[in-house]
C-alpha cells in the first residue's frame, strides 16, 4: 500500500519511511530538502537497498496535487513537514504559521478531494504546555502554547477536530511525540542539525565530536531531583514504529484520534549527559548556565492508551538511543 510521507527526508520522517518499508508499505516521500540534505535519501537507499519514490516539492504548494494525480491508489498520508525550532518560532512567527498551517491544510484539502482518509499527524507534547499533573494523559487539558511553534501544532490538531466535527471523510490519528532522540542502528540516517542545533542531543554529539567547545545545561535550579529539566526521551526508531501501528489501527477502523507517544519515563538533562558519557566512554565539556526562556520544568507521558489500542510500546532505552546518536555523529564527521 502506498503511503505519502511529507517531510520524509527529515529526522522522524526518514526513520518512519524505513519502518513503513519494512512493514511492506510503499512510502512516497514529499520533501523539498529545505530542512534536510541528500545524505538522508542516500542513507535510506543504503538501508532499504532501493531508491524510495521522492518528490522534491513544498507540501504547502499547489504542486502537492501532482502526487495525488500520479498515485490514485494512495492508502494514507503521514504528515511531518513542518518547522520545529521553538526559539526561531518566537523570532519569526509568520514563517511558522504560514508554513506549518498551510502545509497541513493543503494536504488535508487534497486528501478530502482525492478521498484518502487515513491521516497520521506529527503532533507534540508541546500542546500540553506545563501540565499540572504528571504524567500527562491524552485527556490532560491543553494549555496555551508556550511558543508560536507549539501554537501551530495546536491549530493543526484543531483543524482535524473541526473537520471531524463537520463530518469530513477522514480517519485521523494525532501522535503527540515527547522528545525523540537517537538514530537508526545502521547510522545511515539520523538527526541533521543544520547550523547551531536547537535540541539537546545533537548539541551533545557535536560537543563530543569537538565541533562545539562546550555545552550549557539550561538551569539546575528547577524543582526536580537534580535541578535540571525533565523530559520523556524516546528512541526515534520506536517513534517511527508508532506511525506504522497508527496506520494499522486506522485500517482496522480505529476511532480514537489522539495518542501520546513517549516512554512513560522522565529523564533529566544531567542524566542524559551522564548516560551519554558512560555508554560512549567520552567526557563531555559542559557547564551549568541560566534557564532557557520558554522551557517547561518537567513533562513525561502516560502511554497506556497507545499500548492498549495500538499495541505499541517503546522498546529501546536511553543507552541505545545515546549510543546510536553518537554513531550517527561519526557518519556526519566522515561525510563533512
Ligand atoms: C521542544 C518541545 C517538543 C518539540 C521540540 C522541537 C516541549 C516540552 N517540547 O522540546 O515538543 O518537538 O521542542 O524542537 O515543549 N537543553 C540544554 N542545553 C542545550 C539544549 C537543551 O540544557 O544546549 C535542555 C533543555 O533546557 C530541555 C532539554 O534539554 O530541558 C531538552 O531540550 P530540547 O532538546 O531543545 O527539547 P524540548 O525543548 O524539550
Amino acid at each position: 500500500m502506498k503511503i505519502l510521507v511529507t517531510g520524509g527526508a527529515g529526522y522522524i520522517g526518514s526513520h518512519t519511511v524505513v519502518e513503513l518499508a519494512k512493514a511492506g508499505y510503499s512510502p512516497i516521500i514529499v520533501d523539498d530538502l529545505r530542512c534536510s540534505q541528500e545524505i538522508m535519501l542516500s542513507g535510506l537507499k543504503s538501508i532499504l537497498g532501493k531508491k524510495i519514490d521522492h518528490y522534491a516539492i513544498d507540501a504547502a504548494s499547489q504542486d502537492l496535487e501532482k502526487v495525488f494525480i500520479d498515485h490514485p491508489d494512495l492508502g494514507g498520508a503521514i504528515h511531518f513537514a513542518a518547522y520545529k525550532a521553538v526559539g526561531e518560532s518566537v523570532q519569526q512567527p509568520i514563517k511558522y504559521y504560514e508554513n506549518n498551517i498551510l502545509a497541513t491544510s493543503n494536504l488535508l484539502k487534497l486528501m478530502l478531494k482525492y478521498e484518502v482518509a487515513h491521516y497520521v499527524f506529527s503532533s507534540s507534547c508541546t500542546v500540553y504546555g506545563q501540565p499540572d499533573i504528571l504524567p500527562v494523559t491524552e485527556t490532560t487539558e491543553r494549555k496555551p502554547a508556550q511558543s508560536p511553534y507549539g501554537r501551530t501544532k495546536q491549530i493543526c490538531e484543531d483543524l482535524v477536530f473541526d473537520l471531524m466535527q463537520g463530518g469530513a471523510k477522514l480517519a485521523p490519528v494525532l501522535l503527540r511525540y515527547f522528545n525523540p532522540i537517537g538514530a537508526h542502528e545502521s547510522a545511515a540516517i539520523g538527526e541533521l542539525a543544520i547550523g547551531v542545533p536547537n535540541n539537546l542531543v545533537p548539541f551533545v554529539t557535536q560537543t563530543a565530536a569537538g565541533l562545539r567547545e562546550k555545552l550549557t545545561v539550561f538551569g539546575d535550579d528547577y524543582n526536580t531531583p537534580d535541578g535540571s529539566c525533565i523530559r520523556d526521551y524516546i528512541h526515534v526508531t520506536d517513534l517511527a514504529r508508532a506511525h506504522v501501528a497508527a496506520l494499522e489501527y486506522l485500517q482496522k477502523g480505529g476511532k480514537i484520534q489522539v495518542f501520546n507517544a513517549g516512554t512513560g519515563q522522565g529523564s533529566s538533562v544531567l542524566e542524559i549527559l551522564r548516560t551519554f558519557e558512560r555508554v560512549n566512554n567520552i567526557k563531555l565539556n559542559y557547564e551549568i548556565g541560566p534557564r532557557r526562556s520558554g522551557d517547561i520544568e518537567k513533562i513525561w507521558a502516560n502511554c497506556d492508551l497507545i499500548e492498549k489500542e495500538l499495541g505499541w510500546k517503546a522498546q529501546l532505552g536511553l543507552e541505545e538511543a545515546l549510543k546510536s546518536a553518537w554513531q550517527w555523529q561519526q557518519t556526519l564527521n566522515a561525510q563533512y
